[in-house]
Formats: structure tokens, sequence, C-alpha cells
């Protein structure tokens, strides 16, 4: 930790409220976590996402998918912005579109995503409310390496959550965002001390 090794420079895709990002400024900003946010991109205006960034004096950009005749102009534009602000690595947090080639093949096994349940099981938008409402004991947080398919790649790290009998799901997310909390910020760690080695389909930590 600390000035040991080199930032990773990173940029971060959100489109909404940003807890995991906030977590992720907090960490940077204290001197805890060996990132450095460049950029916050969201596809939405309205992400409370980019006021966290403003507030931690990171450039906040709103590419808007609307203004672009198809998906490809807008991940060219998003891989625009990621690269004019000299981001190696790019982080999905709460960024609920499918990242196109355009940005994939730009960042080749740079871009992390964390899911809320434990792939490859409730991959999509409802993780935790479609574990919950499956019934299962068992839930959890994922970080993965992104690839084409939504909520696939390589996995970084996992840990259970127990779905306890008097879990409601405002309680069950409530434990999920915990984990995320520190799993994302762990993971980012490994990746900044150059601890992740990607073989095959599998992510070993050395
Ligand atoms: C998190 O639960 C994350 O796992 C999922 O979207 C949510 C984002 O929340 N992909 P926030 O924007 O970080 O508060």
């Amino acid at each position: 930790m600390g000035n040991a090794i080199r930032k990773l420079r990173i940029g971060v895709l959100i489109s909404g409220s940003g807890t995991n990002l906030q977590v992720i400024l907090d960490g940077a900003a204290k001197d805890v976590l060996d990132v450095d946010v460049r950029v916050v991109i969201s596809n939405k205006a309205e992400a409370f996402g980019l006021e966290r960034a403003r507030q931690a004096g990171v450039a906040a950009v709103h590419v808007d998918p609307t203004s672009f005749p198809d998906a490809s102009a807008y991940n060219i534009a998003v891989r625009e912005v990621l690269v004019e602000h000299g981001v190696d690595f790019v982080v999905m947090a709460g960024y609920m579109k499918l990242l196109g080639t355009e940005v994939l093949d730009a960042f080749p096994n740079r871009v992390l995503n964390i899911h809320p349940a434990l792939l490859p099981s409730f991959p999509g938008a409802h993780g935790i409310s479609d574990a919950f409402d499956y019934g299962v004991k068992v839930t959890g947080v994922t970080v993965h390496f992104a690839n084409a398919v939504f909520d696939e790649g390589p996995i970084i790290a996992q840990e259970p959550v127990h779905v306890a009998e008097d879990d409601t799901l405002e309680t069950l997310e409530a434990k999920i965002h915990e984990v995320e909390y520190r799993l994302y910020p762990a993971a980012l760690q490994l990746l900044a001390e150059g601890r992740l080695i990607i073989e095959g389909r599998k992510v070993r930590i050395r």
C-alpha cells in the first residue's frame, strides 16, 4: 500500500447511486487503495455517482446513449473518454449496460465488474431479488473480469452471504452491499499489486 507501487489508473463506469464508487474514492483518498480514479462515466445524467465523483474532485462525464446512432457509436465515445483520461483499467460499478467490444477490445483483460450474486447463478440486472425469490439459502458477491457476455468472464473473488430465515429483500440487500464494499476494494488492491494472473477461465492470485 501507499507509495510503494504505481497507482492503478482506473475509469469507473456507473449508472446509479454509486455507493461502490464511493468506497473506491474513499479508499483512494485515504491512500489505503493504490488506485487513481481518473474519470467516472455514466450512461445516465441523473446518476448520483457523477455527483460523488465531482465531490471527490474527479472528472465526471455523462455519455448519453440516446445521442448516438447506435450502440457501437456510443461505446466508441465511452472508449474515447477513457483513453483521454489515461485510464489503464475499467471498473464497472453498477453499470447497467452491456459493455461493447469497442471498449473491451481496447482494454483486453482490463475490465472488472461486480455482481451481487454468486455467478454463474443469477446473472442480470436483478441478482439479489432473483436469488431471494428463488429461495436460495446462500447467495453472495462476485468480482470478475468482464467479457462480451453479461456477467461472465474469469472470477477474481467471491464471498457467500447466508440468507437468514428472517431476512427480507431489504435486509439481504444490505448484507450483500456490506460484502461488496469490502470485496471490490480488496480485488482492486490485488490488481494494483499485480497479483492477479489470468489463466484461461481462471484467475490465480499470487
Ligand atoms: C451493486 O449491487 C452492484 O453489484 C450491481 O449494481 C449495484 C450498484 O450499486 N452491479 P451502487 O451504484 O454501487 O450503489
